[in-house]
């Protein structure tokens, strides 16, 4: 009878062998460099499987390898993608019942089986390796029992040779939804089980390297790097540098050798070089790519080869939207060149270790990489709550204090450093995510720093609970202070500490989710400003919408938690990511892929510009070429090419001509690639700094006088109407705006102006939402109490006071203000607005106007021209630009407020056959669309909201900035529209000629 062992939390694997470092052993005249599934040693099983569910193990047949398929089952494959089960998303809560190790009953089981043919050859070993099962399985070869793991990220393999026959065998994998381990899976992802990564056989020959490690040791010029390894016979090594060339071939060396280079070219992640070291037995070689590189922290400041370097980071889970934690080769290269071309540096593969192919690819491309282990405890934190106790996020620690898990969560994190310890790519082990401090951390902080001293120790959850035995300084195992989502207050804080040397890490933040992230740039601007700043990452990388089906114009309909009858689910939580499920960026992405430029630009006196180079090292002139345009308004005034000269973390300074004086000039240095590159064109552009030279000019000039014989006023009980030459104008006296203008013969809006407040709420307005909505923003009631109109020199001059509110609550918000409708069919309006007291922060104030249909082409001068907002606009940049309604509003995967911008001059909106413009004393906000307020607001998916045929027009004296509140801090108090004191300025001209 089966043995059971995954509910017993002091077992983790039975029958495997030791760990070791991944790698593919092939065949003597073989490129060891080659594809792995080239080698003649390696046998793929990955393919499709027969496959029988059942609801738990004991369900099963006793002799489960024998129980007869139903189905087929994809490998790699989760089963919620393939018709077993359903996908549950959830974020930090378990999936089952908190009672460790003993997982529930109903236990969905799935057991695999597949025949492989086998021509045994004396002294050849067939090890069985699985890359990545979810949660935990059993392995049987002819109906005999081999082994058991678990750790779903973490390699095992098995020796299978005793179990096999000469021809055909047959082999059985049982895997359970959820074991003992699963109480540290807790990672915050769609929860979904099976092989989800290759399984295959290597076949060892006699002498085989068990295993091997390389050590490169640099002092001054020269590098010493130690080869060591286990095997049974002896071992050649040849190692070639960079360009391939030989350097030292050592014949017939026992356990170990070192190669000592000197002046050796070092690896980095600007520029990837790495050595090749073949190692050869009789039968088999091995290759592998050997990167130099050293990591130490210098005062406080993280470097890298001696050169301080920053961290511009994201996190990285592996999804896909078809086939959830599957992911391929071309799948891990997309993401990479994806983050190249945005000027990522590094990522954190939360939270778990990714394929191992991953990180052969970021050696390759270069991306420093914080490798994480598969660890996360946090339903801890929910485990015991009642609803009446909210607990205490020290509970955090409440599993990993667990004296049965101290084995576990050693053996993840051993596991890991074991398979990636020749990665040059990886500089900082990651004890995992969000399980609280204990004992067990320590020791396996502790194992870390002898096991490698060469990286660094990160882990960022250090709440431990009360009483528990654990050390309150970490100081001595962790090398870096980690922290999440800081506000940049809590930054300065930190490095108010007289005490604390180490460098600060920020392993999250600037949340992505939806219409995000707001504000980063002002982390970079204090993580340049001092060494212990480290940098951080993004999270996250990518959205992990679940692809369902297609729109009839091929847009994907992505689905998140909740969508599949779920009962517990944190709903769009995993859809905050920088790209799209399918990799389209978001235009987030576009906003982290310019903070994180690498050239950055100050304006100094006299016409100086200081530009400085942000990568640590390579010149700048080495890939990128600058010009520069200088505008006003939009309008060009000069251009030209500034010849680079900037050493790697150096700076030079450009002297532009005189191009004389005058209002709203900008110049914008553009950076752009010097050569091809497989991320980037040459040409295209890598990052450009925008720099105000002048501050634009205001635009509202007086009135011209209205003739006035030529205006009509007209007071009646419900309207003041007000006419002239071409124009109409009706003010309702209920709304106290126009409810109807008629402009050339046309009506230029097709439902009444109404005041507004609201924005359909963003993911990150997560803390204000509740009281925007408590507070009715989305549906004020003006109350208006006097109206009154009298012609005055400019026209017919209309003040107004009026109120906005909603049942409950004092008015949000009193107005006074005056319309002036002019002799040309201007409409003026000056505004002063009191805010409530109490009131929250507002999403945004100004007008919304309903115009016709094909009036939808906006001309503006502002912030663009992608979408813009006032903490969110690092891609864009002020200058003169056109669109259709839309054009740049993302369709984010549950609608939200998208494509906005900020800073306008002027505006001229047209089409059909009218138009107006829109001028204000101030800059101003705008927004075009076709897409009703109330249904973007209440819609729950993209597919879900269909444009209007009119085009609603926002005009806004300004709207918040968007933050990260969704998971980070508040946006900074200058980007929350907090004043009770507003004075808006705008005027609306009929466009002549119309
Ligand atoms: C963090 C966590 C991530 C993710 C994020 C919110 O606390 O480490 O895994 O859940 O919050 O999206
Ligand atoms: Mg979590």
């Amino acid at each position: 009878m089966q043995q059971w062992y995954h509910e017993n939390a002091g077992i983790q694997h039975v029958g495997t062998l030791a760990p070791r470092n991944e790698f593919t052993p092939f065949a003597p005249g073989q490129d060891p460099f080659g594809a792995k599934e080239q080698s003649e040693f390696r046998v793929a099983l990955n393919g499709e499987w027969d496959f029988a569910a059942f609801d738990a193990p004991e369900e099963a047949p006793e002799a489960w390898w024998d129980a007869p398929p139903t189905r087929k089952m994809l490998v790699p494959g989760n089963w919620e993608m393939n018709g077993f089960g359903k996908p549950v998303y959830l974020n930090v809560r378990y999936p089952i019942p908190y009672d460790p190790p003993y997982v529930p009953q109903k236990n969905p089981t799935g057991i695999y089986r597949r025949s492989f043919t086998a021509r045994l050859r004396p002294g050849e070993r067939w090890l069985l390796n699985f890359e990545g099962v979810d949660s935990c399985f059993y392995v049987a070869v002819n109906g005999q029992f081999l082994g058991y793991s678990q750790g779903t990220h973490n390699p095992s393999e098995f020796d299978a040779t005793p179990l096999l026959r000469d021809g055909t065998n047959e082999l059985a994998v049982m895997v359970l939804k959820w074991c003992d381990g699963t109480y540290l899976e807790d990672q915050d992802k769609w929860r979904m089980s099976g092989i989800i990564r290759d399984v295959f056989f290597l076949l060892r020959q006699e002498g085989q390297v068990l295993k091997y490690e390389i050590t490169p040791r640099l002092s001054g010029d020269q590098c010493r790097i130690a080869v060591r390894w286990q095997a049974q016979t002896a071992v050649t090594l040849e190692l070639m540098d960079p360009e391939g060339r030989l350097v030292e071939r050592a014949e017939d060396c026992r356990d170990r050798h070192e190669f000592v280079l000197s002046r050796p070219e070092l690896w980095n992640a600007e520029a990837p070089r790495l050595y090749s070291l073949v190692l050869k037995t009789g039968s088999e070689v091995i290759g592998e790519r050997v990167g130099i590189r050293k990591v130490s922290i210098e005062r406080g400041e993280f470097r890298i080869n001696g050169r301080p370097v920053k961290l511009r980071g994201v996190n990285r889970h592996e999804s896909g939207p078809l086939t959830g934690a599957c992911v391929t080769r071309e799948d891990m290269l997309k993401d990479l060149l994806l983050m190249k071309r945005f000027n990522v540096n590094a990522i954190r593969t939360s939270h778990y270790p990714p394929n191992a192919e991953f990180l052969r690819l970021c050696d390759e491309l270069g991306f420093y990489v914080i490798d994480e282990a598969d660890i996360e405890a946090h339903g801890s934190v929910e485990a015991p709550r009642t609803p009446d106790s909210h607990g205490d996020y020290s509970g955090i620690a409440l599993l990993a204090n667990r004296p049965d898990y101290e084995g576990a969560i050693v053996d993840r994190i051993q596991r890991m450093v074991e398979r990636d310890i020749n990665r040059p790519c990886v500089v900082m082990w990651s004890m995992g995510n969000e399980s609280g401090y204990s004992v067990a951390f320590e020791h396996a902080l502790r194992w870390v720093g002898q096991r490698d001293p060469s990286r660094l120790r990160h882990y960022e959850s250090l709440y431990a609970l009360k009483d528990a035995p654990v050390p309150n300084n970490s100081a001595d195992v962790l090398d870096v202070y980690s922290v999440m989502y800081p506000s940049l207050e809590d930054i300065d804080r930190y490095l108010a500490r007289p005490y604390e040397r180490r460098p600060y890490f920020m392993c999250e933040y600037a949340h992505a989710m939806g219409n995000g992230p707001g504000g980063a740039e002002g982390y970079w601007e204090k993580i340049y400003a001092d060494p212990r700043l480290m940098g951080g990452c993004v999270w996250e990388w990518c959205d992990h919408g679940i692809r369902t089906g297609t729109e009839p114009d091929g847009t994907p309909v992505y689905r998140y938690g909740g969508d599949f009858g779920e009962r517990n689910h944190d709903g769009n939580f995993c859809v905050d990511g920088l790209v799209f499920p399918d990799r389209t960026p978001h235009r987030g992405l576009m906003e982290i892929g310019q903070v994180y430029r690498p050239v950055r630009v100050e304006k100094k006196a006299g016409g100086r510009f200081l530009l400085k180079n942000m990568l640590s090292f390579t010149a700048a002139e080495d890939c990128l070429t600058c010009r520069y345009e200088v505008e006003q308004d939009g309008r060009r005034l000069g251009e030209g090419r500034i010849a680079l000269n900037l050493l790697p973390l150096g700076a030079q300074e450009a002297v532009l001509p005189d191009l004389g004086e005058g209002d709203g000039r900008y110049v914008r240095f553009i950076f752009e690639a010097s050569a091809d590159t497989p991320w980037r064109k040459r040409g295209e552009p890598v990052g450009f700094e925008q720099i105000r030279l002048s501050a634009p000019r205001t635009r509202l000039r007086a009135m011209p006088a209205a003739d006035p014989d030529g205006l009509k006023l007209e007071e009646q009980r419900g309207h003041i109407l007000v006419s002239g030459d071409g124009f109409a104008y009706s003010v309702s006296r209920a709304t106290g705006l126009p409810d109807a203008v008629r402009l050339a013969g046309r009506p230029l809006i097709t439902a009444p102006v109404r005041w507004n407040l609201w924005r359909a709420p963003n993911d990150n307005d997560a803390p204000f939402r509740r009281s925007w909505e408590s507070l009715r923003l989305f549906d004020l009631e003006p109350r208006v109490y006097a109206l009154s109109a009298a012609r005055g020199k400019e026209g017919a001059v209309i003040r107004g006071s009026a109120a906005l509110g909603s049942e409950c609550h004092q008015p949000v918000m009193r107005l006074d203000y005056r319309l002036t409708i002019g002799g040309h069919g201007e409409l003026d309006l000056d505004v002063r607005a009191h805010v409530t007291e109490n009131r929250p922060p507002l999403p945004r104030f100004g007008l919304l106007l309903t115009l016709p249909g094909d009036m939808d082409r906006a001309d503006y001068c502002g912030y663009g021209p992608v979408e813009s907002y006032a903490d969110k606009r690092e891609a864009a940049w002020y200058g003169a630009f056109s669109e259709r309604a839309d054009e740049y509003r993302e369709r984010h995967i549950r609608p939200q407020e998208a494509g906005a911008h900020t800073g306008c001059t002027r505006l001229n909106v047209s089409g059909g056959s009218g138009g107006f413009r829109v001028t204000g004393e101030a800059p101003f906000d705008f927004r075009l669309t076709h897409y009703d307020l109330a249904k973007e607001t209440a819609a729950a998916h993209r597919d879900e909201l269909k444009p209007e045929e009119a085009t609603f027009l926002f005009l806004d004296w300004a709207q918040a900035g968007i933050g990260t509140a969704s998971c980070g801090p508040r946006p900074a108090p200058e980007y929350q529209l907090t004043q009770r004191e507003i004075r808006w300025h705008i005027r609306l001209e009929p466009l002549s000629g119309k």
